[in-house]
């Protein structure tokens, strides 16, 4: 194999959530154009299935399943339709969250904190172990957890979003200690500020964003494409030694 085969995911079943748009949507077209089979799912199908002709167009093909991961019964059915459909999953990108609550952390009400907690960290651990018993029988998996730099450093006002997303790296590092002697790594991507409509509030407001960017060494918001360049390398073979890995792509924020 050469170095940049080993960039390949061809004959691979990747399942990437929230990918309507957005980083997900990024990842899946990169995954797809490296060769994977590679199933796109957020809640809603009609956006699933204009994104999957869009990409048909420039000859990619992906696999549409509508599932919110802040629903048990709608993970499983996700996972046993890719499985029935596609086979067992080699590649899992848990990308999908919400922050429905921006403000003081002491008014954080129990259904944010309840929908915060199930869609962030709860849905990246049960979709992870509907899709081991595949992984295991391989002896081989890559699972890919979208974090924050909000896990890493937290900012004011985005309170238990933050703590969800330190979680999840703390979550990411189990599932490596425990799976890598069975063939399963687990790594944790740590986005900074990324131009999608997850973050428009903050880009959008121009003296909002400029007091932010004196913050970011590079000094400039970073784009979809320059997350799903990392999520390729560690979906695929290219980063067979990193397991446990967390990965910032923030314009050197966390400096
Ligand atoms: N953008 C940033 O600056 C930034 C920075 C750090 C980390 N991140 C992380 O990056 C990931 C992607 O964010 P993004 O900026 O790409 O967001 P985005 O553009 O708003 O896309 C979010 C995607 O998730 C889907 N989604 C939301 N809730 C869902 C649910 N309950 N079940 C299933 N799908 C759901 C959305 O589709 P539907 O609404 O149709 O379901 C959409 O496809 C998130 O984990 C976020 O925390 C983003």
């Amino acid at each position: 194999m050469t170095y940049l085969q080993s960039f390949s995911l061809e004959g691979k079943v990747a399942l990437v959530t929230g990918s309507s748009k957005g980083i997900g949507a990024a990842i899946a077209q990169i995954f797809a154009a490296a060769g994977a089979k590679v199933v796109i799912s957020s809640r809603k199908q009609d956006q699933l299935d204009a994104l999957a002709a869009t990409f048909a167009e420039e000859g990619l093909t992906v696999y549409p399943i509508a599932a919110n991961v802040g629903n048990p019964e709608d993970n499983q059915q996700l996972v046993e339709k890719t499985v029935a459909q596609l086979g067992p999953v080699d590649i899992l990108v848990n990308n999908a969250a919400s922050n429905p609550y921006f403000g003081p952390l002491e008014n954080t009400s129990d259904g944010a904190y309840e929908k915060i907690m199930s869609v962030n960290l709860k849905a990246p651990f049960d979709l992870a172990k509907l899709v081991l018993p595949g992984m295991l029988e391989k002896k081989s998996g890559s699972i890919i957890n979208i974090s924050s730099v909000e896990g890493i450093s937290p900012d004011s006002f985005l309170g238990m979003y933050g703590v969800s997303k330190a979680a999840l790296i703390a979550l990411t590092k189990s599932m490596a200690r425990e799976w890598a002697s069975k063939g399963v790594r687990a790594n944790v991507i740590c986005p900074g500020l990324i131009k999608t409509k997850f973050s428009q509030a903050l880009w959008s407001n121009d003296p909002l964003l400029t007091q932010m960017m004196h913050h970011v060494p590079m000094g400039r918001i970073g784009t979809v494409e320059e997350i799903a360049g990392l999520a390729l390398f560690l979906a695929s073979e290219a980063s067979s030694y990193c397991t446990g890995g967390v990965f910032t792509a923030d314009g050197g924020y966390t400096i």
